[in-house]
């Protein structure tokens, strides 16, 4: 795993985009995350389509996860905040952008649809966040690593760090969200995962120094994982 690490968010992100720019092609796929951890990756995003003569045209989208029971209008779904932190900003056809639908009346139905879609596709670049219990998508601790689509019961914890967007409020936060799987995020050709702050240290620590693939620590996964690119601020660096 190749592991790098900056002073700040900021430097961190603007380093993985150029990674991510070096191996976009144009008609890539991409798997993308939502959270606190790729926002500056976006802006680095948008700030250099607007400036270079990238295209997002033939570019096709995978998100990793949308909560259950939130529709597109919440302003937490994760598809409203795809919408407004990059998609919004870039010339991404909008039938080339693919989000778990955690909203379909008939779930199975679209895990199915999500899976098949999945399974069509070759992720070329995933971008990843950890949670602090190692989650990667919303793998949560103890889901097999041969998992595809599936509806997850969040942790305690998931929601408890996550109540940060539901104005700290656990009870507003969804219990449940419908994500990829484990072996549906393994199947990307390139894995950039991105980290910061102290409370994910330990999920680095666990991924960089645990000689134990676990699925206890779902992002210990990665170390099978011949393509993963690591970048983290100094807070949430193993070493420091
Ligand atoms: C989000 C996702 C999650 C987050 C993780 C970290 O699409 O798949 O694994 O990356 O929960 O969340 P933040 O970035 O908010 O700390």
């Amino acid at each position: 795993m190749n592991y790098n690490v900056y002073k700040t968010k900021k430097e961190a992100s603007e380093a993985a985009y150029k990674l991510i720019k070096e191996n976009l092609k144009e008609n890539s796929t991409l798997g993308l995350a939502t959270g606190s951890t790729p926002t500056d990756l976006y802006k680095a995003m948008i700030e250099d389509y607007k400036t270079s003569n990238i295209s997002y045209e033939n570019i096709t989208t995978f998100n990793l996860d949308e909560y259950v029971g939130i529709s597109y209008d919440h302003p937490e779904s994760y598809h409203k905040f795809m919408d407004t932190n990059l998609f919004n900003h870039i010339n991404i056809k909008r039938e080339n952008i693919n989000i778990p639908d955690a909203s379909a009346k008939n779930l199975q139905k679209a895990i199915e649809n999500y899976q098949k879609k999945l399974d069509n596709n070759t992720i070329n670049i995933q971008i990843l966040g950890v949670g602090s219990n190692g989650h990667i998508g919303f793998n949560e601790p103890g889901t097999p690593f041969d998992s595809g689509v599936h509806i997850i019961d969040l942790e305690d914890e998931t929601i408890e760090a996550n109540s940060r967007f539901f104005g700290g409020d656990i009870n507003q936060v969804p219990k449940q969200a419908m994500t990829m799987g484990i072996k549906d995020i393994m199947r990307s050709e390139l894995i950039i995962l991105l980290a910061f702050g102290e409370n994910k240290k330990d999920a680095i620590k666990k991924l960089m120094t645990n000689s134990e693939i676990t699925t206890e620590i779902p992002c210990t996964i990665l170390k099978n994982h011949q393509n993963v690119h690591i970048f983290v601020d100094e807070y949430a660096d193993y070493q420091n």
